[in-house]
Formats: structure tokens, sequence, C-alpha cells
């Protein structure tokens, strides 16, 4: 059982999300709950405001200490010791590149919470309050919902149970073994347009389909990511 909270300024952008992802599929199975925490519920004054100018100058705004160290130790608080350990997650473009071994790392904590980030950023003393610093990509989005929906779905499909086809529905998947892609895969019909399925997958013999698959996955990998032929990430 994981439990996630995701601190946000921007609630409504993951009703969608919760309504049709794995995470949903997960939540009814009794296997996730997630719940999204308003950040200007933290914030004082009636303007609700959790953002203000930057020391020094500069264009934009900056989000504030108070609501973010409120809102995150309340979450804290509310999953005491969790089974599994707990995560604190800061979304941001200068963190580490999210891959999927941090996805399988984050599927086993019993506790993750979600800070996404709007406007110019955070006060670098918010940054005391994560466990973890993480980017999707090098790539500056508005805020960090999209990038703390990737990585929920990323993390929650990996908790056994979620999807259908248990351990081997993720065991053979690109990035279960770091340094490789999936092999090309088809299903019916095995010629179409002309395009042929290649024969040996047709044959039965198992131990051919997976040295095909095996050469095929590292040939993919040299010629799609050489960054992971051969090494570790
Ligand atoms: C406009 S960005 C702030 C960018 C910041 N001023 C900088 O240059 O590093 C606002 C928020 O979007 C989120 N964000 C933007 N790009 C992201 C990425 N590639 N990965 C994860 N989060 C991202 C972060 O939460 C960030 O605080």
């Amino acid at each position: 059982m994981i439990h996630i909270d995701i601190i946000t300024v921007q609630p409504k952008m993951f009703g969608g999300f919760l309504g049709e992802s794995i995470v949903s599929r997960a939540v009814a199975k009794g296997l996730c709950s997630v719940s999204v925490v308003d950040l200007r519920d933290f914030a004082e004054g009636s303007y609700r405001k959790v953002d203000d100018a930057i020391y020094g100058g500069g264009p934009g705004m900056l989000m504030m200490c108070a609501p973010w160290f409120a809102a995150v130790e309340r979450c804290v608080a509310a999953v005491p010791d969790p089974s599994g350990g707990r995560r604190v997650v800061m979304t941001t473009p200068q963190g580490r590149r999210f891959a999927q071994k941090d996805a399988q790392e984050l599927s086993r904590a019993g506790h993750v919470v979600f800070m996404c980030g709007h406007y110019e950023g955070f006060d670098e003393r918010i940054r005391t309050l994560a466990t973890d610093e993480f980017s999707i990509g090098d790539f500056v989005m508005t805020g960090g919902e999209i990038a703390a929906a990737a990585m929920a779905d990323a993390a929650v499909r990996l908790v056994p149970g979620v999807l259908g086809g248990g351990a081997a529905a993720v065991a053979n998947e690109s990035f279960s073994d770091p340094n490789l892609l999936e092999p090309p895969q088809y299903t019916r019909p095995a010629d179409f347009r002309g395009m042929k399925v290649p024969e040996v997958l047709l044959g039965g013999d198992h131990a051919a389909v997976e040295a095909w698959r095996r050469g095929e996955s590292l040939k993919r990998t040299a010629e799609r990511r050489p960054d992971l032929a051969g090494g570790d990430r």
C-alpha cells in the first residue's frame, strides 16, 4: 500500500488523471491512496498568497517558504512511520533526471509526497524539505503537476498487483534492465501490407524466440540509445 500526497496550486489539474489513469485503478484495488493537497490552504491571509517577489530583483515571483513547510509537515505528520519509508520529491528542471530505477524505488515506499512548483520555482530553503529532486527532462514547464503525474504513474504501475499479468508484465520492458530497450513486438496479422512478422516469432521455438529478442534488444539499444548500451546509467 502506497499513499501519495500531491501538493500543488492547481489541484484541478489532477481530476482527469486521478479519474482515468493506472493510479485510479490502483486506488480501486486498494493498493494506493492519493490526496491532492492545495498549497493555498496553508497560506496566510485572505489572498492565500504563496508567492512573492525575488530578492535581488528579476522578473516573476518565487514560491514562499512558509506555505511549503506547513504543507509538507502536515503531510508527513499524517503518515507517521510508513512501511517502506517515505520520499519527499521536489519537481524541478534542476533535479536528477527521473529514471526507471527511481520509479522502482518510489513504488516500494509507503508514502510519497510530490511537491509541484510554479511561477519561477521554489525559494532555495524549501529544498531542505525534499529527499529527492527530480526532473523529467531538459526542458522547462510552467508547473510541476505534469512531472508529478508522470512519476506517480511510473511508480504506481510497478506496485505488485496493480497491472494485470503480475510481475511478468513489467519484467521485460524497456529499462527493467536499466541498460536495455525492449525488442520489437508484433501482433496479428502476420502479414500487414507486405510487412511480415519475423519468421522466428511464428515457429513456437521458445529458446529461438528468446535468443532473437535478446539480440534485437541489444541492437535496438545500440542504435537508439548508445548512451545506455554497454554502461550503467
Ligand atoms: C517555470 S518552472 C521554474 C524553473 C526555474 N525558474 C528554473 O529555471 O530552473 C516552475 C516549476 O515547474 C516545474 N518544472 C518545470 N520543468 C520541469 C521539469 N523538466 N521537470 C520537473 N519539474 C519541472 C518545477 O516544479 C518548477 O518549480
